[in-house]
């Protein structure tokens, strides 16, 4: 088999790239481990910065979510048991979009097939060769025969735990990561949310935050310990620790839960994203703490830079985008991550035995709640950087 970029990894950035490279007139085949019930069923985050949907829409995919989604000039805050709202629209002229990472992923899938693109699902043993030449390889296999797919370009989109990172040649790449004592347990209830607009709750008892994924569907999370399972967290226990850190402000609905998760917390980068003709794009180069909500969006703004380097290659023959593509990502990864490590910072209890923290993160709050310019800058970066693209 022969294309131009072989791309291994069916999520957002993997869909997008794909999409991206389309419409220039690339072909590309995408390589998928899991079935595609699993890839469009599976629930992640779902907020969009203001040019993610923006962007969405300029490419013709966006018909679905502008009449599905919910569209939010705000959020707000929760602490002292009192809420404040943050108006984005007002601060800096954006906001935010509510719509399931999996619906995205349906969306783009259905665009890819109805543009007679190939994506092959529950392919096996795939495998990088030949990053240092112009041909490089993607060994896999599909419906039991083995095969390779040689490509000009390699996409790496395959998630933090796939095979295109750890393909870099030894002691190529430089690891920042970071931890967190904690992790969050996500629900999704048949209830409506508490609330229009998100809230990011403070308590003495850790961090909740109050999301949705439509009117009669509220998204829950509550700060949890890291290693913790969903079985310490029956549904009893989950709505208690919700309506003692809502307690006062809004009436929280109980409703059938109809998925539970628990999300380790993690920021994690690896630099270089390149290696050769691979390139790493979303999760599988950086992950960042949900707090931010800058997933998904990281993993979008990666697969533009790169769908613009490689167009730039096939049209004019350049190779600088694409010699420049780590620096021109890591640039905005990095600023991703200090917003994701300071929402995280503040918001969660680390040591709860540790009476300065929980002084030092109230003033912190109440910094935001009373001062223009700290709100300014969290709306700034929670609705989206301008995404800079290199001429
Ligand atoms: N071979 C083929 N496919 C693989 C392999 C492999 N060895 N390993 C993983 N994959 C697939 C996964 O099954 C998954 O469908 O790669 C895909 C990676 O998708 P995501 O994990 O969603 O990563 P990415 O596309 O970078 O997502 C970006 O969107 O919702 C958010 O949390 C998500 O922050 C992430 C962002
Ligand atoms: C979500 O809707 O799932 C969501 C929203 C905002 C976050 C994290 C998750 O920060």
């Amino acid at each position: 088999m022969r294309t131009q970029v072989g791309i291994v990894g069916a999520g957002p950035a993997g869909l997008m790239l794909a999409h991206l490279l389309h419409q220039q007139g690339i072909e590309a085949v995408i390589l998928e481990n899991r079935s595609r019930a699993y890839c469009e069923g599976r629930i992640r985050a779902g907020l969009l910065e203001q040019w993610s949907t923006d962007l969405l829409i300029a490419l013709g995919v966006g018909a679905r979510m502008q009449r599905e989604a919910m569209f939010h000039d705000g959020n707000y805050v929760l602490f002292n048991g009192e809420l404040h709202y943050l108006d984005f629209r007002e601060l800096v002229g954006q906001g935010v979009t509510i719509y399931g990472q999996q619906e995205i992923v349906k969306d783009l899938i259905a665009q890819r097939l109805a543009d007679g693109g190939q994506i092959l699902f529950e392919v096996e043993n795939v495998s990088v060769h030949d990053l240092d030449t112009e041909k490089p390889r993607i060994r896999f296999r599909h419906g039991g025969i083995d095969n390779d797919l040689v490509c000009d370009f390699i996409g790496g989109c395959d998630g933090f735990h796939g095979i295109c990172r750890p393909s870099f040649p030894a002691g190529a790449l430089a690891t920042y990561e970071r931890e967190y004592p904690f992790g969050w347990v996500g629900i999704l209830s048949e209830s409506p949310p508490p609330e229009d607009e998100l809230i990011y709750a403070y308590h003495e008892r850790g961090f909740a935050l109050y999301t949705m994924r439509s009117p009669t569907r509220a998204r829950l999370y509550v700060q949890c310990k890291p290693d913790d399972d969903v079985a310490d967290w029956p549904d009893a226990r989950i709505w208690e620790e919700l309506h003692i850190r809502l307690a006062g402000v809004r009436k929280l609905e109980e409703g059938r839960i109809i998925d539970k998760v628990v999300t380790p917390m993690r920021s994690f980068v690896v630099e270089p994203m390149q290696s050769g003709r691979l390139f790493l794009a979303g999760d599988s180069a950086h992950i960042v703490p949900p707090t931010g909500a800058k997933g998904m969006n990281l993993a979008f703004a990666d697969v533009m830079v790169l769908a613009r380097a490689i167009e730039a290659f096939y049209r004019a023959d350049r190779t600088d985008l694409l010699d420049g593509y780590s620096r021109v990502c890591l640039r905005r990864v990095w600023k991703a991550q200090r917003f994701s490590w300071w929402m995280t910072q503040m918001l969660h209890r680390f040591d709860f035995s540790n009476a300065f923290d929980m002084r030092r993160q109230l003033a912190e709050l109440d910094y935001l709640a009373t001062s223009h310019a700290a709100q300014i800058t969290l709306a700034e970066n929670y609705t989206g950087l301008p995404l800079e693209l290199p001429e």
